[in-house]
Parts: structure tokens; sequence; C-alpha cells
């Protein structure tokens, strides 16, 4: 392991140039427990599981001082009226942050903390993103056709705590309605409101921030 400076770059093929790299490719199979409509998911994983996002990042012991960095690349698509989204997850180490920078593509990053908050904020290139310590993060992709590509920067002791949104989920869920982003609750009825939203058409046109109901 590297003890002095670095550099890299990162290249239009997307990957973290003069630097090992470690790959993580998650499908749709990945994130069973996520989506709210678990029927358009099954058919989904029966007509070829798509990848849904993929993490390049710079393994770095997981120790205090230290920092991860890579890129995250989640594709664009649907499952039912639900747009293609992280897992999502508290830091193990509550009292770390992280910064994602979006370098292509659209859609948000949608947060809450243990304090009952939720808070959304746009990725759409050159925006930058400060998740504060305590807030769950995930990237959702509200784009029709392009890739959603940030770059990540946490401390690398933070850990990830999955469990925590497996279990309960976001308290909001992106849909896509008519061709426009919308959020609404994820709690026990979003499963009945994703579904109602099925088949609605789609639009080319780039989401509007203003769109988006933020808090
Ligand atoms: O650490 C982060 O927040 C990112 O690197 C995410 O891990 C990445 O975007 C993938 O999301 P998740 O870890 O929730 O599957
Ligand atoms: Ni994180």
């Amino acid at each position: 392991m590297v003890e002095h400076p670095f550099s890299f770059a990162i290249s239009p093929a997307l990957t973290l140039t003069d630097v090992a790299e470690r790959k993580i490719i998650r499908r749709v199979s990945d994130l069973r427990r996520y989506f709210a409509d678990t029927e358009s998911l099954e058919s989904m994983i029966k007509d070829g599981d798509p990848v849904a996002y993929e993490v390049l990042d710079i393994p770095r012991p997981e120790r205090e001082g230290e920092l991860i960095s890579g890129l995250s690349i989640l594709y664009p698509g649907l499952v039912g009226a639900e747009y293609f989204m992280t897992k999502g997850h508290f830091h193990a180490v509550r009292g770390t942050s992280e910064l994602y920078y979006c370098l292509a593509g659209s859609g948000l990053l949608l947060m809450e903390n243990e304090q009952g908050e939720w808070k959304t904020e746009a990725l759409t290139p050159g925006r930058v993103v400060y998740v504060a310590p305590g807030w769950a993060h995930r990237s959702v992709n509200t784009g029709t056709d392009e890739r959603l590509i940030t770059f990540f920067v946490y401390p690398a002791n933070a850990g990830h705590d999955y469990l925590t949104i497996e279990q309960r989920g976001f308290r909001k869920r992106v849909v896509n309605d008519n061709g426009t982003p919308r959020l609404v609750d994820g709690g026990a009825d979003s499963q009945s409101v994703v579904s109602r939203l099925v088949g609605t058409p789609g639009s080319n046109q780039a989401p509007e921030k203003s769109e988006l109901k933020t808090q």
C-alpha cells in the first residue's frame, strides 16, 4: 500500500488510471429488497438481470486518516415506476461524512437522518453534494438514457451499514410520474403507489430541478 502522495486520472472510458482499482457490479437481482414493485423486478431478473450500477474505488486501509475515493456509475432504467438507484446506506461510523461530485448524467441524492429529516439534492454535472455526518444516502438516476456518474470521497474508517436501509427503506421513493420525477412516501402503501404509476409513458426531457419536491 502506497504511503506517500499519489495522483490519478478519471479516463473517458471510466477507469481510474494510474492506480489499482476495485470494481463492484450490482445487478437488479442484488436489489431485491429495495424496489417496491417486486413483480416488475422479478420479471426483469428473468429477462436478463441488467446491471443497475458499478462502483470503482481505490482500496485504502480502513483506518482513520485514510480516504476512499472512486466512481459510482448508475445506469438509467426503471423497476416499475421507480428509477434505478443504489442500495443506499448509513455509514457504520455515524460521525463520518462524504462528498459527491457529479461528472455526468442527471439524478439526485436522496438523504435522511435518524431524527426523521430527509433531503434531496440534484446531481448534475459540476454539482457537489456534501453528505453531512449521520445522513444515509442513495443515488437515483432520473435521466432517460444517460448514466449518472459521480466521484465520491469518504473517510476510510466510515464502514457501510446497509442493514438499516434494507430493513426499513428510505422515507421517500423517487418515481417516474408521466416522465417527471416525483417523490412519494416510502412507507407501507408505497408498493401500491409505485404500482399505480407503472406503465406511465416516459419522456425524453431531462427533469427540471424544480419538478422535484425538495426539503
Ligand atoms: O460510499 C458511498 O457512498 C458510495 O461509494 C456508494 O457506495 C456507491 O454509490 C454505491 O452505493 P451503495 O454502497 O449504497 O450500494
Ligand atoms: Ni457512503
